[in-house]
């Protein structure tokens, strides 16, 4: 929920690496949604600043082919000539001071800039964060204190310690309230959908538990491989990329208990305490818990497409994982004994988000004498994306003589017909310009985040010598299965 004190309408919201790929597939054309919406503070100006030269006109042409790529001809002429009359574009390096020389001089020019925020949103490699947080500083920019709005992308680190390091270098110019750490799964609907799936129905909250529930599996699986990425990617690999915050994020949201609102805060601090709940991984036995593979050549969708090594860019001999799998438990009243199952990675059979929740057997084995010789298992599936639904797999007696079972899913689609689907960037942008901090990522939840992968990404830091492999296109090695509890838990890959 929006803050008071920060609820104060920017005037000034400021891309860093606003030609960039981030900016131009997500930050741009979310922005013209939101000025379609009728949602972006009248007067509030946009500074985009990029490493491509532009004169005032070819920015505007730049804006445009960016706008038309996306929305094509469902583009309003009349919007986005207002939208981009918000724009002013500035040519620079956000390593030499002279940038922000010049974007001090452009934001003075603001006649409604005293005590309302500007908002710095920084769309660039984790790399350059400490240089354009420490030279903001430099110029004046994080005065006064807790008046303006600095978003950050993730990956916020790369271990427990260079995310403590952000963390500090974040904490001596803003206050806490002023950070938004963007996980952009957050803004998407389906993942709020949990929070009301889960405690706006009193059916389902007396089952989420260790009594009824026998595990969770989380997939977030792409067939994009990792395009032009290799730089960025290679030395991140899924388990940075994906696995630490996306997926522990998903993780939080099913197993977090009911907040005693949605005040920030208290969203996040029931976040923090399933992480802080969650069991350190003793190093040897990293095995058992997790599994790292890279993908090689295959097929997406009948096209032959290269292995990893193979990818533009990409060092040789590299064993930087594209798939991760791992097995956490979170050692608390609620879900003690319940292994949760996360498993993303690139070039996978189809693109799918599933949050897949097996439920226990009856504790009677009513049916034994029967031809009924296996009960298959409730199931609750959630699939966040692409396809937005919510199904329940039951038992039912089958049609005719005797006694024979089978499974019937209770299906419901997310949206309605004619129900808009919207970008998580929207969301996010716009709580950023409101002030709420709800679907951003608090200091310590990356901390606590950081501390449950952080012993598995020491040990393969150790292994570099192997690495399984995964033809492309299909859902990864077989070898995860060791991962499981029992013999009868198995990866689910379809609804
Ligand atoms: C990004 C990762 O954070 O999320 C990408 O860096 C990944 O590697 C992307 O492809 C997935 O996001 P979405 O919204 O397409 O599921």
């Amino acid at each position: 929920m929006a803050n008071s004190i920060l609820g104060t309408a920017p005037h000034t919201f400021v891309i860093f690496g606003a030609t960039g790929n981030l900016a131009t597939i997500k930050l741009l054309p979310s922005l013209y949604n939101l000025e379609a919406a009728g949602r972006i503070p009248e007067g509030m100006a946009i500074l985009a600043l990029g490493r491509q030269s532009h004169t005032p006109e070819s920015w505007l042409e730049h804006l445009h082919k960016v706008l038309v790529d996306k929305f094509g001809d469902k583009l309003d002429k009349k919007i986005a000539q207002t939208f981009a009359k918000r724009f002013t574009y500035m040519f620079g390096d956000l390593r030499q001071p002279e940038l922000y020389q010049e974007l001090r001089a452009e934001l003075n020019k603001s006649p409604n800039a005293a005590g309302s925020p500007i908002v710095f949103y920084l769309s660039i490699i984790p790399g350059d964060f400490n240089t354009v947080i420490n030279y903001l500083d430099e110029h004046g920019f994080s005065e006064p204190r807790g008046l303006h709005r600095i978003v950050v992308e993730k990956p916020f680190g790369t271990d427990l310690e260079t995310a403590q390091q952000l963390n500090r270098s974040l904490h001596k110019h803003f206050d806490e309230q002023q950070i938004y750490r963007i996980d952009h799964y957050l803004g998407k609907e389906t993942v709020q959908n949990l929070l009301v799936f889960r405690f706006a129905n009193t059916m389902i909250e007396p089952l989420w538990n260790r009594n009824f529930v026998n595990h969770v599996q989380i997939t977030v699986a792409e067939d994009l491989g990792i395009g032009t990425r290799a730089d960025y990617y290679d030395k991140a690999g899924a388990m940075r990329d994906m696995l630490q915050n996306h997926l522990m994020q998903l993780l939080t949201v099913v197993a977090m208990e009911p907040p005693p609102s949605l005040e920030a805060d208290a969203v996040r601090d029931e976040k923090v305490k399933v992480l802080k709940s969650m069991r350190q991984i003793p190093k040897n036995a990293v095995g058992a818990y997790a599994f790292r593979a890279q993908y090689a050549a295959g097929a997406i969708k009948g096209h032959a497409v290269p292995g990893y090594q193979d990818e533009e860019g990409v060092e040789k001999n590299t064993a930087t994982e594209t798939f991760v799998a791992a097995k956490f438990y979170i050692d608390n009243w609620r879900w003690r004994g319940v292994p949760f199952y996360l498993r993303t990675g690139k070039r996978l059979a189809k693109t799918q988000s599933t949050i897949a929740i097996r439920m226990r057997h009856p504790p009677q084995h009513l049916f034994q004498d029967t031809p009924v010789d296996k009960l298959d298992p409730n199931w609750i599936l959630l699939s966040l994306q692409p396809s937005e639904s919510m199904h329940m797999e039951m038992q039912i007696k089958a049609p005719g003589l005797g006694m024979n079972t089978r499974t019937v899913s209770l299906n419901a689609p997310y949206r309605n017909n004619g129900d808009v689907p919207m970008e998580a960037y929207e969301a996010l942008i716009l709580d950023v310009i409101q002030g709420d901090k709800t679907l951003f990522i608090r200091f310590d939840e990356v901390e606590w985040a950081w501390r449950v992968v952080d012993p598995i990404l020491k040990q393969w830091q150790q292994d570099r010598d192997f690495i399984h492999t995964y033809p492309a296109g299909s859902w990864g090695p077989d070898e995860t299965s060791r991962l499981f509890d029992c013999e009868d838990q198995a990866w689910r890959n379809e609804l």
